[in-house]
C-alpha cells in the first residue's frame, strides 16, 4: 500500500482546519484537485538580485515545475535566504548556518513532500542540504551551473585570474582601466564562477553523494541541456516521493568517501572539508577530518581545471562533466551507492565517455599524482588543519621558516607592505582572529596577498596559515582552519612573530618549535578579545558556532528533528 501523503495532513482534513489549509491556496486561482492528495514538491529558491550567481533560478524553477507537473505532482516554490558571495559582508559564510535553519524550518513547517533545492553560489549548496538533512524527506538537487569561460584579450579567463590581476594592479604591471574591461570580460553569462572554486566543488559533490541527477555538476548555466536536466529532475523528485527515497537513504557513509574520492580527482575546494563533515553531522554519518586523509590518500588529481590545473566547468561539460571523471575513479568508488534517479552511481557514470584527456587525465597518466586536501596535525593546530598541495607550490611542501605573525586581519593590511617588515622567502605568515567566533564567520582571507616587496623580488608564494578560509578559486601554499582557532586559546592563539614554525605536507604536520612549558606559559597569560557582538543572529552564531574540524555548524543544529511536526495550532 502507498504510504500516504505528508501533505494530506494539511489538505485532505475537513471541517475548519481543512479549509483554512485550502481556502487561501484557492486565492492563488488554483482548483483544489491540483495539490490535494498529489505530492506536493516545495522549490526552495535561493533566487536573489543580490547573489548574481543564482539571478537565472526563477526561470530554472519554471523548468522544475513543468517536469513536477508532467508527473502528476504540485509545485509551490518557496524563497530562503540566500547567500551571494561577492556582495555580503562580512563574509556569507557567517549566514549558512542561519540559511540552513530557514530551509530546515521551510521545509518541515509546510505541507510538502519532497524538495527540489535550487543551489548555485557557494554556501547556498551546503546551507540547503544541511537544512533538508535535517528534515529528511525526499530531496533533489539542482544546480544553477557554471558561467560561460571568461575572454580576455583572446585568452581564457575566470575567478581564479582575480588574485593575479590584483597583484599585477599592485605592481602596476596593468593599470585600474584595464582591470575594468576585464571585469565586464570574466563574467559574462548567467551561473556561479566558472573554475573549481567552492561553487562548482559543491555541485560536484552533490553529484558524487548522489543528491541530483547525473550530469548536474558542469553542465553551464547558459546551456539549454541544464533547462532540460532541471525537468528531469522536477519528473523524478515526484517519484522519489512515491518510492518513499529519504535523503538518509542516499547520504549513507559509502556516499560521503564517494564524495572525498572525487573531490580529490577534481582540485575541488578547501571548503569542501568544512561544508561536507557539517553535512554528514546534520544527517548522522560518522565523519571526521582524519577520514579526508584516510579515505583519498591514493588518489591522484585528474582534473585539469583553475585553479590547480588550466581549463574552466565548460570545457569539464564538454570534455564528459563529472561521470567521466567518476568512471575513471571506478576501482576507488563504493559504485553500489544508490542515487537520486534510483540508480546506482556505477550504473549512472557506466555510459559516459571522456572526450578530452587534456582536461580529464586517466589514471594511468593523471595531471598530478599530488591531489586532495592533506589534513595537518601538530602543536600549531591541535585539531588539524588543511592545506591543498594542488594549488600549492611543490618546494614548500616541506618548509622550516620564522613567523610574522598578523594578530587579525586589520593588523595585516596596516603591516604588509610595509618596507621595514621583517619578510623574506623563507618566511611563514601567520594570520589569527579569521576564524569561526574570531572574526566573525571565518572570511575567505587565508590565501593572504604577498607582501610587496616581495613580489618586486619576483617571489610569488610563501608558506602561510591562518584559522580562516580560502576562496575555492583561491592558490599558494595556504593552511587553512587551525583549530582550535585564535580566538580559543589555543596554541595557535600565542604564536608569535620569530617563532620557528616547520611545514611538512609528506608527514601529515605542523608544528612551532616551541616547548610544551613555554606554550603553556605564553596560554596561561593569553586574554581573548571581547567578542564583537552579543545579540542578534551573530551573537548567537559566536556563542554557538562549532570549531572549523568539526564543520563550523552551531552546536545545536548537529542532527536531525525529522519532519514531524510537533503541534497543530488550527
Ligand atoms: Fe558565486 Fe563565485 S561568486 S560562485
Amino acid at each position: 500500500m502507498e504510504k500516504k501523503l505528508r501533505s494530506t495532513g494539511w489538505f485532505g482534513r475537513t471541517g475548519k482546519d481543512g479549509f483554512i489549509y485550502r481556502a487561501w491556496m484557492k486565492n492563488q486561482g488554483i482548483p483544489d484537485y491540483e495539490f490535494n492528495n498529489k505530492p506536493v514538491i516545495g522549490i526552495c529558491n535561493t533566487w536573489s538580485e543580490l547573489t548574481p550567481c543564482n539571478a537565472h533560478f526563477r526561470d530554472l524553477a519554471e523548468t522544475v515545475k513543468k517536469g513536477i507537473y508532467e508527473a502528476g505532482g504540485f509545485p509551490v516554490e518557496f524563497p530562503v535566504m540566500s547567500l551571494g558571495e561577492t556582495l555580503m559582508k562580512p563574509t556569507a559564510m557567517l549566514y549558512r548556518n542561519l540559511v540552513s535553519m530557514d530551509v530546515e524550518e521551510s521545509i518541515r513547517a509546510n505541507p510538502l513532500d519532497g524538495v527540489v533545492l535550487l543551489c548555485g553560489c557557494d554556501k547556498t549548496t551546503p546551507a540547503l542540504v544541511m537544512g533538508a538533512c535535517s528534515v529528511n524527506l525526499p530531496t533533489i538537487v539542482v544546480s544553477g551551473g557554471p558561467m560561460l569561460t571568461g575572454r580576455h584579450k583572446g585568452a581564457a579567463i575566470g575567478t581564479s585570474d582575480l588574485w593575479r590581476y590584483h597583484d599585477a594592479v599592485r605592481e602596476e604591471k596593468i593599470t585600474q582601466e584595464e582591470l575594468m574591461t576585464i571585469e565586464g570580460s570574466m563574467c559574462r553569462s548567467s551561473g556561479h564562477c566558472a573554475v573549481m572554486g567552492t561553487a562548482s566543488t559543491m555541485a560536484c559533490m552533490v553529484e558524487a553523494l548522489g543528491l541530483s541527477l547525473p550530469g548536474n555538476a558542469a553542465i553551464p548555466a547558459a546551456d539549454a541541456r541544464r533547462k532540460v536536466l532541471a525537468q528531469f529532475s522536477g519528473l523524478r523528485i515526484v517519484e522519489m516521493v512515491k518510492e518513499d527515497v529519504k535523503l538518509s537513504d542516499i547520504l549513507t557513509r559509502d556516499a560521503f568517501e564517494n564524495a572525498i574520492i572525487s573531490n580529490a580527482a577534481i582540485g575541488g575546494s578547501t571548503n569542501f572539508v568544512i561544508h561536507l563533515i557539517a553535512i554528514a553531522r546534520r544527517i548522522g554519518v560518522n565523519l571526521t577530518l582524519d577520514d579526508f586523509n584516510n579515505i583519498a590518500s591514493n588518489v591522484p588529481l585528474l582534473v585539469n581545471l583553475q585553479p590547480s590545473g588550466k581549463y574552466f566547468m565548460e570545457d569539464l561539460y564538454y570534455a564528459g562533466g563529472l561521470p567521466a571523471v567518476l568512471k575513471e575513479l571506478h576501482q576507488f568508488l563504493h559504485n553500489d551507492c544508490i542515487t537520486v534517479n534510483g540508480k546506482t552511481i556505477g550504473h549512472n557514470y557506466k555510459p559516459s565517455e571522456c572526450h578530452n584527456r587534456e582536461v580529464i587525465a586517466g589514471l594511468d597518466a593523471p595531471f598530478n599524482p599530488v591531489s586532495g586536501v592533506i589534513v595537518l596535525k601538530g602543536n600549531l593546530c591541535e585539531n588539524g588543519a588543511v592545506i591543498k598541495p594542488s594549488a600549492a607550490t611543490p618546494a614548500l611542501m616541506q618548509h622550516t621558516g620564522k613567523a610574522v605573525v598578523f594578530e587579525d586581519v586589520d593588523d595585516f593590511k596596516n603591516r604588509i607592505d610595509d618596507r621595514d617588515l621583517e619578510v623574506d622567502e623563507s618566511s611563514i605568515l601567520v594570520l589569527k582572529n579569521v576564524g569561526p567566533k574570531g572574526y566573525p564567520g571565518m572570511p575567505e582571507v587565508g590565501n593572504m596577498g604577498m607582501p610587496k616587496k616581495l613580489l618586486e623580488k619576483g617571489i610569488t608564494d610563501i608558506v602561510r596559515i591562518s584559522d580562516g578560509r580560502m576562496s575555492g578559486t583561491g592558490f599558494g601554499t595556504v593552511v587553512l582552519h587551525a583549530s582550535p582557532e585564535a580566538a580559543c586559546g589555543g596554541n595557535f592563539s600565542v604564536v608569535q612573530s620569530g617563532d620557528v614554525i616547520t611545514l611538512n605536507v609528506p608527514e601529515c604536520s605542523l608544528h612551532v618549535h616551541l616547548s610544551d612549558e613555554e606554550l603553556q606559559e605564553r596560554k596561561q597569560r593569553w586574554k581573548p578579545k571581547p567578542a564583537i557582538a552579543d545579540r542578534g543572529y551573530v551573537g548567537l552564531y559566536i556563542q554557538h558556532v562549532e570549531q572549523a574540524h568539526l564543520g563550523a555548524d552551531m552546536d545545536f543544529l548537529t542532527g536531525m528533528s525529522g519532519s514531524e511536526v510537533s503541534k497543530d495550532s488550527h
